[in-house]
């Protein structure tokens, strides 16, 4: 594929229609690849850096496993390894990283700091999630959907929960790919308004924020939810027991959209909560789809953003930098 305009993942947003559409196509070559055990190494050689601020399974060990599986190496920093912001700066983070390792992958609590990282290292950043964004996840997600349905332009996807960081990359790659997209939130936990206009005003596709399950679900092609409390809500989990309750996806939701309709969840799913059983290992569900694509485009992303990468000498760090997302 032709290498992104832009050295860093930060947002769908910062991807044209053409970039994500080869990110999908090397997944799947990639996906192929592995399943007939071709060996591909693009990125023999290569370490990546991976900050964790939070906990995760698929991000961390598909990130690991698609490092080794491209030939390079991974490094896991954990929450109490580097503590960005106050051991030392985000800045100070990059710079030092920027001369040993080719990209840094980074989930953290404020997406400032993932902003930060990718303005000051010359190497490739890609956000792993933060409180604003899931960019890595929905891309995955587009992958799995276009697996299952054939195309995406044109379809819709409803969105059940919270307009929180998952959300708001799916609002982002509708606009991209012509994706028709309803979240129906409880009134106070909307998409943030700026990521819903910015998106609306490019997407030739309908963008809607109701609080009306059904409205959102109606002629859905696919259902996705995902938890009321995301990571660093945690003590925000009783009320939004209650708030969220109506917005449960379980199986009179799931009617409400069109028969067949795909059941999609990040993970982890808080059973019983946000979802329920029954639908989650249901028969229209691709939850488990949805979790092992993540390998396969995570490796298309790091593929992209660091196959063709030199080391740099102290000007061209310079040079690279400053290409600041979202
Ligand atoms: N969906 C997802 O990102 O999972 P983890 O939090 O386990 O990485
Ligand atoms: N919204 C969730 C997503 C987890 C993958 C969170 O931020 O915790």
């Amino acid at each position: 594929m032709k290498a992104l305009r832009r050295k860093d993942l930060i947002s769908i947003f910062d991807l044209a229609k053409e970039e994500i559409e080869g990110i999908l196509s090397l997944a799947a070559t990639l996906k192929d690849k592995f399943r007939k055990n071709i060996s591909y190494t693009p990125l023999a050689g290569k370490t990546l850096a991976m900050i964790f601020e939070k906990p995760s399974l698929r991000t961390r060990v598909t990130f690991e496993a698609g490092m080794t599986q491209l030939g390079g190496h991974a490094i896991f920093l954990g929450p109490s390894d580097i503590n960005i912001g106050v051991r030392e700066t985000a800045a100070d983070v990059a710079h030092n990283l920027e001369r040993w390792v080719d990209g840094i992958m980074a989930r953290t609590f404020s997406h400032q700091t993932v902003v930060d990282l990718a303005r000051e290292a010359s190497i490739p950043v890609i956000n792993g999630l933060t409180d604003r964004l899931h960019p890595c996840q929905v891309l995955s997600d587009c992958f799995t959907l276009q697996e299952k349905l054939g195309s995406l332009a044109g379809r819709k996807v409803a969105f059940l929960g919270d307009g929180n960081n998952v959300a708001h990359s799916w609002i982002y790659a509708s606009a991209r790919l012509g994706i028709n997209f309803s979240i129906a939130c409880p009134r106070g936990y909307e998409p943030l308004p700026e990521i819903v206009r910015e998106a609306s005003a490019e997407a030739t596709s309908n963008i809607c924020v109701t609080h009306d399950i059904a409205e959102a679900l109606s002629d859905a092609d696919a259902v996705y939810t995902d938890v009321w409390a995301s990571m660093g809500q945690e003590n925000e989990a009783e009320k939004r027991r209650t708030v969220f309750a109506p917005f449960q996806l379980n199986s009179a939701a799931l009617a409400l959209a069109r028969p067949q309709a795909l059941v999609m969840h990040c993970l982890p799913a808080h059973r019983g909560e946000e979802i329920i059983d029954e639908v989650l290992d249901g028969p229209q569900s691709i939850v488990f789809d949805q979790a092992e694509n993540r390998l396969h485009c995570q490796k298309a992303i790091l593929t992209a953003l660091m196959a063709n990468t030199k080391r740099k000498g102290k000007g061209e760090r310079r040079k690279a930098k400053g290409q600041v997302s979202g």
